[in-house]
């Protein structure tokens, strides 16, 4: 109620003050030199993704390049990893070194950022940090060692507000050294979730100099699996599939489910969890993957259901053959993960220490919007991907959506809005916060999103090269523990995770909205060796 109260003020500031500054910043769509092309002509068509099976020692070569392709009743230029929107599906053995000799052969600088691996420093492809971005034509060889077993991504760290929407994604999946770490089933699948914003003319135009949806984040209107809108699953009767869930989107949280069919949630970002659960939904944010256990029995569909809606993902058509060998017993036992819960013992002992570090998540100066509060409505509490309850007990949605601003947040650029991270120890803001560590150290960091700030809503806050746990949202423990590089943090939160400083280096931390990282919500730690 009293939050209700609070929030209700801050949007009628909000309202006056965009009565102040009106502003509007659409110039680039005007000038066409400003705006990146559009131009299908002469294009390559995309290719459907490949799945590649790579071994110790092995190495490959990946291109970025601009391609052609068919989305929603329509011919687009779109950006692919080696022609494909999702890139190959790249299948490693967990301990493997692999080498991959990149080529950007798109219209804008780029690296590629091996996402939630715990790999060399000298190849995370962020640049300015571990490397310089790759101009259109450069090359870089990056050596990729894949320590844990599960399921990776890989995508572009400069401009991904545009490289990563036009398609530049794709998935590693790590086979674990272990033939038991997973239950054993009928086949394994990825899918990697993305939405794309369409208008009349094609995909809506991206300025070449700054970020546009900069507040939300671009939302898209046609929703991807695997880079199809209207993607199919062919299953079998019976069959039991694992299936790898990646959220490639710049800003769209999922809220997966598959109606009629039994789910089972088995891993997240980087392991497996404490143990297994049924479960009728799970929310993915950017970034994030989940790997979920189904039987199918009859033809079904992937759908995201939120309070502001459903979205049809895929349909799945169960086919009368009948799967075998039957895998239905296995599905029917949940597993306790002895394995994962003694790797997490060594952390327990500092799981209760005060926290060594807060930050609060907020926005700075605002122009030219229609700042409104989006997503209000009560919950029952969305089950997260890293074990906990989310919003369970908030009289507010702690997840926008949908966009809920439309033209005021296209308008908003990374030029006139600044997403801000904040060292609540130092009052250090973004790249100025410059946290040191030494390699071994549990570092226990408290994530506080300002409800007060001018525009509360989530940010998915991912760390580099590392792996944490998430031990608590709202002042609730988790009970489920799971390794994770990203944490969705609903407006209003509070959230506490154990960093486990593995890996020396020099690393980033920031939101995955893409459109929020252009606007500066990042910030660098160093881990000494
Ligand atoms: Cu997937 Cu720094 O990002
Ligand atoms: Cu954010």
């Amino acid at each position: 109620m009293k939050k209700q109260l609070i929030y209700g003020i801050v949007a009628l500031v909000a309202v006056i003050a965009v009565v102040l500054t009106a502003n509007n910043d659409t110039s680039f769509l005007q000038s066409k030199k400003a705006a990146f092309s559009q131009e299908t002509k002469g294009l390559p068509d995309a290719v459907p993704p490949q799945t590649v099976e790579l071994k110790d020692g092995d190495t490959y070569k990946l291109e970025a390049m601009i391609v052609k392709k068919e989305v929603g009743n329509r011919t687009v230029k779109m950006l692919g990893y080696n022609g494909s929107v999702p890139g190959p599906f790249l299948n490693v053995p967990q301990g493997a070194t692999v080498t991959i000799e990149f080529k950007n052969s798109t219209d804008v600088e780029t690296t590629l950022h091996s996402h939630g691996i715990r790999l060399d420093n000298r190849f995370d492809g962020v640049p300015d940090v571990t490397q310089k971005a790759l101009a259109p034509g450069e090359s870089f060889t990056y050596t990729i060692n894949f320590p844990d077993a599960g399921v990776y991504w890989y995508h572009p760290h400069v401009r991904e507000d545009y490289a990563q929407e036009l398609g530049l994604y794709g998935n590693y999946i790590v086979e674990p050294t272990d033939p038991n770490y997973w239950s054993s089933v009928n086949r394994e699948i990825p899918l990697v979730l993305d939405d794309i914003l369409l208008d009349e003319k094609g995909i809506a135009p991206f300025s070449k100099t700054e970020a546009t949806h900069a507040l939300m984040g671009r939302f898209g209107n046609v929703m991807l699996v695997n880079g199809e809108s209207e993607y199919r699953l062919e299953v079998k009767k019976g069959e039991v599939a694992r299936l790898y869930f990646t959220n490639a989107a710049n800003t769209r949280v999922f809220n997966l489910s598959i109606p009629g069919a039994k789910m089972k949630l088995v891993g997240g970002d980087t392991s497996k969890y404490e143990r297994e659960t049924f479960v009728d939904s799970v929310v993915l944010a950017p970034s994030e993957r989940a790997v979920i256990e189904v039987l199918f029995d009859a033809n079904t569909v992937l759908e995201s259901v939120t309070p502001q809606g459903k979205r049809t993902l895929a349909e799945i058509a169960v086919s009368e053959d009948v799967a075998s060998p039957s895998y239905k017993t296995a599905f029917e036992t949940l597993r306790v993960n002895r394995d994962v819960i003694a790797q997490i013992d060594a952390f327990r002992s500092s799981f209760g220490k005060k926290a060594d570090k807060r930050i609060a998540l907020s926005i700075g100066q605002m122009s030219g919007g229609d700042m409104g509060m989006g997503g209000m409505s009560s919950n029952g509490g969305h089950m997260m991907p890293d074990g906990t309850m989310m919003g369970g007990m908030m009289a507010t949605e702690p997840i926008e959506w949908e966009d809920s601003m439309g033209k005021a947040n296209a308008e908003s650029t990374s030029n006139n809005t600044q997403w801000i991270i904040t060292d609540r120890d130092t009052g250090k803001r973004n790249m100025d916060i410059a946290w040191s560590f030494k390699q071994g150290e549990k570092v226990k960091i408290e994530i506080y999103n300002d409800p007060m700030s001018m525009h509360p809503m989530q940010h998915p806050i991912h760390f580099h090269g590392q792996r944490f746990l998430v031990l608590s949202r709202d002042g609730v423990k988790n009970t489920n523990l799971v390794w994770k590089d990203t944490v969705l943090v609903g407006a209003g939160e509070r959230v506490e995770i154990l960093l486990d400083v593995s890996n020396p280096g020099e690393w980033m931390a920031h939101c995955h909205i893409a459109e929020h990282l252009e606007s500066g919500m990042m910030f660098g730690f160093t881990v000494k060796p």
